[in-house]
């Protein structure tokens, strides 16, 4: 099969990397890709977002499955351009997407269906004064959010009053389209797990759980960021929260969008936040997390290539692979080596040391995200440079693993933090 990948970040690398395992696949693509993606797969130069020319090559090429990476293409409609042209492609129509780029489609959308999120309440631009006085009698902390797509800085949680009502007026200012509307939302106490469901429109399978690390210092202190580890499977989800994800959350979610019109097919991100009283929804994403899918696809144990195919040909509920077995120890964990500055400005075209020491090492992968090729040497071209994943049947070893590869790898400013999954040895 000739398959086709969209993005150029980690997450897109680790799905290449996955897919480039399977036997079935003959030939292997990926737009715009990187450096380490090339390593695997045909890179093209075509953005992320260029629709039609990626459709014209999916045509020209005959590619048998497309998977897309990143949100803004689903949100711009590129399954929906794929399908209509015959092709398959593994991915949220734009209908179905809209859990994701529309916050405030999401959050109506739980409460028709009775799936577990906090409580909320929904303002226009027009409505700004409403919004003030709602906040005014508030609880603290409270947290404001643009209703669309904000490359993940359209979540302030305020502690103050000040706080909340400057968010409101930033989010206005700073996000325009996507702040169109304003969500205020209770404030939810707990820890936060990601959760990946491939879906069929009907059925689904999921993968390991995960927890990311978004802050960018040590003991998640300072700024948010895109993402600065991961680490898999999380271990405040147990066997029996997993079960309520799926009953409460997951199959809910599937049943409501069909029943809506819009069902779901691709990966379903589900962000929770497990509470005291149960898991919650923090948000819906429409496709696979950054950088868990670089700890989450390694633990997969079949073809991933089958199960995409199983998903977009209705065929989840007849396939043998079951859901992610929590009982078992393996784990992955990543450590994200980012620009000095991130996530704040940070200088590029910075060369990178020590990688080829890792090629030898069997359960270590360093997923590349922000690099390029100048002048035949690697250089850094983005905040989060590189993904560095270790795996092994028990998480203390996997810690220790990526932590030694990440001692072979250097360049000028390089950041990372020390302290990726030890969150779940509290557990
Ligand atoms: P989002 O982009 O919706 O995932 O939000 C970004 C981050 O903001 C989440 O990962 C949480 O850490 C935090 N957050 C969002 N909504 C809530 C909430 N209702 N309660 C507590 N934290 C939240
Ligand atoms: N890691 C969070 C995200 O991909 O949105």
């Amino acid at each position: 099969m000739k398959v086709l990948v969209i993005g150029s970040g980690g997450r897109e690398h680790a799905l290449v990397w996955k897919l480039s395992q399977s036997s079935k696949v003959s030939r292997l693509y990926c737009s715009p890709g990187n450096p380490g993606i090339a390593e695997l797969a045909e890179c093209l130069p075509m953005k992320a977002t260029a629709i039609d020319g990626l459709l014209a090559f999916a045509k020209s090429e005959q590619i048998d499955l497309t998977v897309v990476g990143p949100e803004q293409p689903l949100a711009d409609g590129i399954v929906d351009a794929f399908e209509s042209n015959g092709l398959t492609i593994f991915g949220p129509t734009r209908r179905a997407a809209e859990l994701e780029w529309s916050k405030a489609f999401a959050k109506e959308f739980m409460q028709r269906h009775n799936i577990p999120t906090a409580s909320y309440k929904i303002f226009s631009q027009e409505e700004i004064q409403a919004a003030r006085e709602y906040l005014a009698t508030s609880r603290l902390p409270v947290v404001v959010k643009a209703d669309g797509l904000a490359a993940g800085k359209g979540v302030i949680v305020c502690t103050t009053l000040d706080q909340a009502l400057s968010a409101l007026n930033d989010i206005k200012k700073q996000f325009g389209f996507a702040g169109n509307r304003i969500i205020v939302e209770e404030f939810l106490e707990g820890e936060e797990a990601s959760m990946f469901a491939i879906c069929d429109g009907a059925n689904f399978v999921t993968l390991a759980t995960a927890q990311d690390h978004k802050r960018v210092f040590d003991g998640d202190r300072g700024k948010n960021t895109g993402g600065m580890g991961a680490y898999a499977p999380a271990a405040i989800v147990t066997q029996d929260i997993l079960h309520d994800v799926e009953e409460r959350i997951i199959r809910p979610t599937l049943r409501g969008m069909a029943l809506e019109g819009r069902p779901y097919k691709g990966c379903l991100f589900v962000g929770l936040m497990i509470t005291a009283a149960g898991p919650n929804v923090v948000e819906y994403n429409c496709r696979f997390g950054d950088p868990e899918t670089q700890v989450v696809l390694p633990l997969y144990p079949g073809d991933i290539l089958e199960l995409f195919e199983a998903a977009c040909e209705n065929a989840l509920g007849a396939l043998r692979e079951p859901s992610f077995n929590h009982s078992t120890r393996n784990a992955a964990v990543c450590v994200v080596l980012a620009s000095q500055g991130y996530p704040d400005e940070y200088p590029t075209g910075i060369e990178i040391q020590g990688l080829d020491e890792l090629s030898g090492l069997n359960n270590v992968m360093a997923f590349h995200a922000g690099t390029k090729l100048f002048n035949g040497a690697l250089v850094t071209a983005g905040g989060r440079v590189l993904g560095i994943t270790a795996v092994k049947n028990n998480l203390l070893d996997a810690i220790h693993d990526a932590y030694q590869a990440v001692n072979h790898v250097s360049f000028a400013g390089m950041q990372y933090r020390r302290d990726i999954g030890r969150k779940a040895l509290l557990h």
